[in-house]
This record gives C-alpha cells, structure tokens and sequence, in this order.
C-alpha cells in the first residue's frame, strides 16, 4: 500500500472555522473527545462549542452548502473547517457508533477492526446518531480519509442512508499519499442520488490559496 508510511503525520493548518453545526448529544461530544484523545495530533480539541441540538436547527442556518466529513485522526477534520469558512457552509461530522481505537486503525495488524472492515465491501459500521437532513442545501462537500485505496466503509453507512436528489456533491480525501481513484464515484454509486462530481485528494497542509482555487473550480 503505496503512501501509508506518510499516514498519520500531524499537518498543523492551524485555520479552523467556528462554523460548526453538527447536531451532537452530550454521549456523541465524548464519543468525539475520546476519538481526539487517540489522535496523533492532540493538538486539535474537538470543535463542538457552536453545536445546535437538533437537524432542524442546523438548517435554519439558511446555508446552502455543507461541508460533510468523517476524520479518524484529525487531517480531513482540519481540512472541512476550512473548506467551510471559505465557502460559508455548514459542517457535519460522521460520529462512528463505536469510536475507533489506535489498535483499530492498525493497518499492519491483519485483524484490526480497519482491516476487517475494508476487506468486506459489505461492512457497513453504524453512525452514532445521523440525525443531518439535506433539505434546504444545493451542495453538499463530502470528506473522508483513504482507507485501503478506498472510502472508510461508513462512508457507505452515510451515503446508503442519505437522498442526494437535487444535490450537487463534490466528494474530498486526506490520505499519506493515494489519489482519490474510484472512491468518490464508489460511494456516488451507492448513493444512487445526486450529482456526484469526481472531486479531489486534498493534501492536509494544502495552503489557503491552493484551497481556495480547489473550490473555486466548483462556483
Ligand atoms: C486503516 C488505514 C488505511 C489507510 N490506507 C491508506 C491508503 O491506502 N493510502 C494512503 O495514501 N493512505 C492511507 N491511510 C492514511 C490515511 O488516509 C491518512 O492518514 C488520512 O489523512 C487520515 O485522515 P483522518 O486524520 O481524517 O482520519 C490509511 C490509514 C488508515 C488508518
């Protein structure tokens, strides 16, 4: 697996957004406080300040865009705040059921819950509480780290489980060093809604310009 020993590197950006609004419960921001305590870079506490309590809420925002992500480690987090600033979006954040641990993310470890999960097409690891609606959004940015060449499998949970109808999505990755390949219309295919553009790996330390001109190849 071509790039892995890059994986993991902690990528300081340092540009966050206070834009955030996924819809938390009190178990969800723990949940999300152990996941950053097993992160390489503790350097990053978990944005959860800004929080409405309700999908509904989220929408009343009056935005058109969101910014989607699922971050085991922190590098596609870092990089959907920003996307959100830039482009004034909405953010939320794929919470896994079952965090995972350092030892699930293991790659070399043949049984590691990562492993077993990327081996088996049909896993489909449970979301904690995927309480986000797409009603009132025309672009939905969807972001994910690149496991094995491809999504993490809950990226399947979320796309099975979501309408696209009417959507523009423009799918985003971190990885050590893979390109996007098949992984964006992968999940486009399992939506089976929307209008999947092909989108793009992102590097973690991407500059602010290079990320503009990223975003601004889709307005
Ligand atoms: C189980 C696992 C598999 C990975 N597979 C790949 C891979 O195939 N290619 C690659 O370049 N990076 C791979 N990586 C590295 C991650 O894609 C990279 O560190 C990513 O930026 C992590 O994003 P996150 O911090 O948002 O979780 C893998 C990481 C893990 C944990």
């Amino acid at each position: 697996m071509l790039g892995l020993t890059a994986c993991g590197s902690a990528e300081n950006d340092g540009n966050t957004s206070s834009t955030a609004t996924t819809s938390k419960t009190e178990t969800q921001q723990t949940e999300t406080a152990k996941q950053t305590e097993n992160r390489e870079d503790k350097s990053t506490p978990a944005d959860t300040a800004a929080a409405p309590e309700t999908a509904d809420e989220a929408k009343s925002s009056g935005k058109d865009t969101i910014v989607v992500y699922f971050s085991a480690t922190g590098t596609t987090k870092k990089i959907a705040e920003r996307i959100a600033s830039v482009t004034n979006a909405d953010l939320y954040e794929i919470i896994p059921a079952e965090p995972y641990s350092d030892a699930d993310l293991n790659w070399n470890d043949k049984n590691s819950r990562t492993t077993i999960e990327m081996n088996d097409p049909n896993a489909r690891p449970a979301i904690a509480d995927d309480t986000i609606s797409f009603d009132g959004y025309s672009t939905v940015y969807i972001g994910y780290p690149i496991w094995w060449g491809d999504a993490p499998r809950i990226m399947s949970t979320f796309v099975e489980a979501h309408d696209f109808s009417g959507l523009t999505v423009i799918p985003f990755c971190t990885s050590g060093g893979s390109g996007i390949g098949r992984s964006g219309s992968n999940l486009a295919s399992q939506a089976g809604s929307g209008n999947w553009l092909d989108g793009d790996r992102l590097d973690g330390g991407i500059s602010e310009d290079e990320l503009k001109t990223w975003i601004s190849k889709y307005n």
